[in-house]
This record gives C-alpha cells, sequence and structure tokens, in this order.
C-alpha cells in the first residue's frame, strides 16, 4: 500500500502536488492514451472546438455575452481584479461539459428504463402531463407543477445515481462510523450505499416515486438523497438539470403516445454509432412518436 501511493505521488506533476492532489492527472492521460486511444481522440476534438470558441470570442468574431462563456470572460475578483485567463475558461467549460452531459443523459437513460418496467408510474405521469400540459408543448414555468415527473427522475437518480460516489479531505480528526480520520484523510462517500440505506429507505430496491413527493419527504429521505450532493460543492447546476431532465421527459413522453405499451416498447430507439460505445441494434427498444421524429 505504501509503495503504491508512493508510486501515485511521483505519478504527479509539481503542480498537482503544490495544489495538493494526489491524483496523477497527467499519469492518467497517458493510460488512458494507451488503452483507450479513440477516447482521447474525442477529448481532443471537444478540447479544440472549446479552444476556439474562447478565441472566437477574444477576437470579436463572436459578439454574444449573454451566455456563460461572457460570464466567465467578464467575470472580475473583487479583491485583486484578476481576470480568468484563456487555460483557466478552458477548464471552467471543460468542467461544465464534463459534469452537465453525461450526468443528466445517465439519470434520463435509467429513468426510461425504470419507466418502461413500471407501466403504472408510466400511467400516472401519463395522467400528470395531460392535466398541467393539454397538448402543448411544456416550458420552464411547467416544471413546479410537475411533482410526480419530478418524484420519477429523484426515484430514479436515488436507484442509479449518475455519479456514484464523492471525495472530501477530512479538515479536522474525526470518527466516522467507528473509525478515527486523521487530518488530511480523503473520504470516499458511496452514493450508491447512502440510497440504499435500508434505515432511511424500506425496501431499498423497490422503484417507488412516491417516496419522493413532498408530503413524503421526511428531513431523513431529503439527507438520505445526495445525487447532487450537499453543502458548499452541490452541484451548482442542479435546479438546471431538473428542469431539463423533467423538460425532457415530458417532450419525449408526450412523442410517445398513449403510453401503454409493453415495457419493451416504451424505450427510445438507440442505434449504435459506429465505433461508439452504446447499445447495440439488437437491444433498442421502440417509441412509436420518436421513430418518426427520428428520421
Ligand atoms: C442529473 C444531473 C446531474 C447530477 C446528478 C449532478 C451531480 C453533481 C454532483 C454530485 C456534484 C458535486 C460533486 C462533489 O460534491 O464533489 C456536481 C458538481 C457540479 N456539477 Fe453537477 N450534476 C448534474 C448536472 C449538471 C449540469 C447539467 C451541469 C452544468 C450545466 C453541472 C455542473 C456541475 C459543476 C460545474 C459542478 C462543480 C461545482 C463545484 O465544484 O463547485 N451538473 N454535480
Amino acid at each position: 500500500m505504501r509503495a503504491l501511493s508512493t508510486f501515485v505521488v511521483r505519478c504527479t506533476t509539481p503542480e498537482e502536488r503544490r495544489a495538493g492532489s494526489r491524483v496523477p492527472i497527467r499519469a492518467m492521460r497517458w493510460l488512458t492514451w494507451l488503452t483507450a486511444p479513440h477516447i482521447m481522440l474525442e477529448l481532443r476534438r471537444i478540447e479544440r472546438a472549446v479552444d476556439t470558441l474562447v478565441a472566437d470570442h477574444r477576437s470579436g468574431r463572436i459578439a454574444r455575452k449573454d451566455n456563460l462563456l461572457g460570464l466567465l470572460m467578464d467575470a472580475r475578483d473583487p479583491e485583486t481584479g484578476h481576470a480568468y485567463s484563456d487555460t483557466e475558461i478552458h477548464d471552467e467549460l471543460m468542467t461544465f461539459i464534463g459534469a452537465g452531459m453525461e450526468t443528466s443523459a445517465t439519470a434520463l437513460t435509467w429513468t426510461w428504463k425504470l419507466l418502461a418496467e413500471h407501466p403504472e408510474a408510466r400511467a400516472r405521469m401519463r395522467d400528470e402531463l395531460r392535466d398541467v400540459l393539454g397538448d402543448r408543448t411544456p416550458v420552464a414555468a411547467d416544471v413546479d407543477k410537475l411533482v410526480w415527473t419530478k418524484a420519477v427522475l429523484a426515484e430514479s437518480m436515488r436507484l442509479y445515481p449518475p455519479i456514484i460516489g464523492l471525495t472530501r479531505v477530512a479538515k479536522g480528526h474525526d470518527v466516522l462510523a467507528g473509525y478515527r480520520i486523521e487530518p488530511g484523510t480523503t473520504v470516499v462517500i458511496s452514493l450508491h450505499g447512502v440510497h440504499h440505506n435500508a434505515s432511511v429507505w424500506d425496501d431499498p430496491e423497490r422503484f417507488d416515486p412516491a417516496r419522493h413527493l413532498p408530503e413524503n419527504l421526511t428531513t431523513e429521505r431529503r439527507h438520505g438523497s445526495l445525487a447532487f450532493s450537499a453543502g458548499k460543492r452541490i452541484c451548482i447546476a442542479q435546479n438546471f438539470a431538473i428542469m431539463e431532465m423533467a423538460l425532457s421527459l415530458a417532450v419525449l413522453a408526450q412523442r410517445a403516445g398513449s403510453g401503454d405499451r409493453g415495457a419493451d416498447q416504451a424505450g427510445a430507439v438507440v442505434h449504435r454509432r459506429p465505433g461508439r460505445a452504446g447499445p447495440d441494434d439488437g437491444d433498442a427498444a421502440h417509441l412509436s412518436g420518436l421513430r418518426r421524429a427520428d428520421r
């Protein structure tokens, strides 16, 4: 163990060590180049696109300022007047892309799988959408009223948290579940474990969105559901993510039609793009309205 941690620390760059990081980011990048070069090529493509975007904003080729990039460029430290460098802006944007895409996509994928397996939950969502929206397309202001739809999302993220664990570095001495924690220790919190704690969630493997309805949300349950983390480093986009996912669910469910189809027919049609990770065509489930819209 000691040898492993020495190796890990040696693999970190001086900047990483100065920042107190024990995660050898540069070494991990090289390892990924060796084992999965196609992923690194895709990552490089995204990084180049981000750099082009930053350069286009700097040069005035893109004049719009009412977006995240504009905000980052105009931001100044109130004490020092320091503005973000291009590298810092690049890193912030990559964090947003990384933190914001796969998380919501994963949550929605599990949610559709669960809805496909639970026709009663699907029917209740269809009724709610009909009552709140009728035939019109949902807008952000509707989301507060989509109480069941949001409960479905919350239950899906309880069962399958898109981020499986959090880490925190202990500031002082502590005792956790009988273990002594020394200052500087990295503590890993398993969200899957927290979300499947039977003393908070009875029958934790059961899909039951009603647990998250406002009248059933006890303080214990609020604290026992940490998909977006908690405290100072809580997901900066929690409300945006819930809104984006609820709207996406609502629109797709409207297009899916009656919702009375069997579990095997309630998901979207998913086609594998050559060379990409994803389900095989053979796994594709069908959703009539979506098939048409896909073409
Ligand atoms: C289902 C959707 C999402 C889930 C489950 C999720 C979850 C999380 C979690 C657990 C953290 C905290 C990590 C920690 O405490 O160490 C986090 C942080 C963050 N999330 Fe999300 N997130 C989601 C969507 C998004 C979206 C859509 C965006 C951006 C548009 C986003 C941007 C961020 C950023 C920038 C941070 C870092 C905040 C900081 O360090 O202060 N997330 N997210």
